[in-house]
């Protein structure tokens, strides 16, 4: 894969800048636009340690008219687009702002990729956000969308985008629908990832809230084994959503005596009410991931927490 050159927007976010460090140990040639709204370069502190110059970084923003300009100079063979405002809640507090991020953001990614005749787009979708709460759980990708959020109707959006691209211009894409992703890097002051909120509050002896009465349940899907789905997806994958998670379900409270357990916390969970239009039960089927990228994932929930305490308690 030496000779490839991928650009990353969102790469200096949670996700984008695991995925960077890997697409450098790959000997990839990797660019990155951020707006650094969300991310920081202290994520990309070792790829910008290095010295053979096969890193670049940019701060533009994706729905900037420069990130054709930019594309059409660096060349990419392939644009992983990460870039977005994932904040569930709050794009309900400001759909506008969403959509312009979200969807018109990603409109501009895909002109860039046209007018600089970029081969493929691997998109970053939502699993958890694309199905709703109606569908059979494990879900699989031909479950219909059923959106209750802004969030999951701009990301969920960009999908026809992707395919209507596909059919009129022949750029080749996949779309990773990821469940809920850990790890290292994740915003340990983010809204809506509920290890880091866990994890941020129990290293601090802060009490833990729980909305609901914590039977909720959701896919963790570790970073490293998600990154290893884009990586696949350089070659793999074409004209595909694509779940990526691990089709366990865990409830809330699972993962909180867990994390519990592991960070030495003694106090009991605050039960809050529900919060409306949160997804109940939510778990990905990856049978799909399997037959066309050859992957599934290795990191189990209590392994993959065990990094990311420790990062945690770096911050
Ligand atoms: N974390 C998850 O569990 C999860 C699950 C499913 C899908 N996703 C998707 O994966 C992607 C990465 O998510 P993450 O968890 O790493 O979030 P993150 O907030 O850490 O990363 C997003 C990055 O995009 C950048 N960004 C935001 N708006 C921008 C703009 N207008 N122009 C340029 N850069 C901009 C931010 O600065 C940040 O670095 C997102 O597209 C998200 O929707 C994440």
């Amino acid at each position: 894969m030496g000779a490839l050159r991928v650009l990353v927007t969102g790469g200096a976010g949670f996700i984008g800048s695991n995925l960077v460090d890997r697409l450098l140990a790959e000997g990839i040639q990797v660019d990155v636009a951020d707006n650094l709204v969300a991310g920081s370069l202290s994520n990309l502190a070792s790829a910008r340690s290095q010295k053979n110059a096969k890193f670049s970084f940019h701060k533009l923003d994706v729905c900037d008219v420069a990130l054709e300009e930019y594309v059409n100079k660096r060349r990419p063979d392939v644009i992983m687009h990460l870039a977005a405002q994932i904040d569930v809640r709050n794009s309900k507090v400001d759909p506008y702002y969403d959509a312009t991020v979200n969807l018109l953001g990603s409109i501009r990614v895909l002109e860039a990729a046209r007018k600089a005749g970029v081969a493929k787009v691997v998109y970053a979708a939502s699993g958890g956000a694309l199905y709703g709460d109606v569908a059979p759980v494990p879900t699989a990708e031909d479950a219909p969308r059923r959106p209750i959020s802004p969030y999951g109707i701009s990301k969920g959006t960009v999908l026809d985008y992707l395919s209507l691209y596909r059919d009129l211009y022949d750029i080749e894409y996949t779309a990773l629908a990821m469940s809920n992703v850990y790890g290292p890097r994740q915003d340990p002051n983010g809204e809506s990832a509920v290890i880091s909120i866990f994890g941020s509050a129990m290293l601090k002896d802060d009490d833990v809230y729980i909305y609901g009465d914590g039977s909720q349940t959701r896919d963790f899907v570790f970073v490293d084994d998600t990154v290893d789905a884009f990586i696949k997806s350089i070659e793999l994958g074409g004209g595909l959503v694509i779940n990526v998670g691990t089709t366990q379900e865990t409830t809330v409270l699972d993962l909180f005596w867990e994390m519990s357990r592991q960070i030495g916390y003694s106090k009991s969970p605050i039960f809050r009410p529900s919060r409306s239009g949160e997804i109940l039960r939510s778990a990905l089927d990856i049978q799909r991931a399997r037959d066309h990228l050859g992957w599934e994932p290795w990191t189990q929930l209590s392994e993959g927490l065990k990094p990311t305490i420790e990062w945690m308690k770096l911050q």
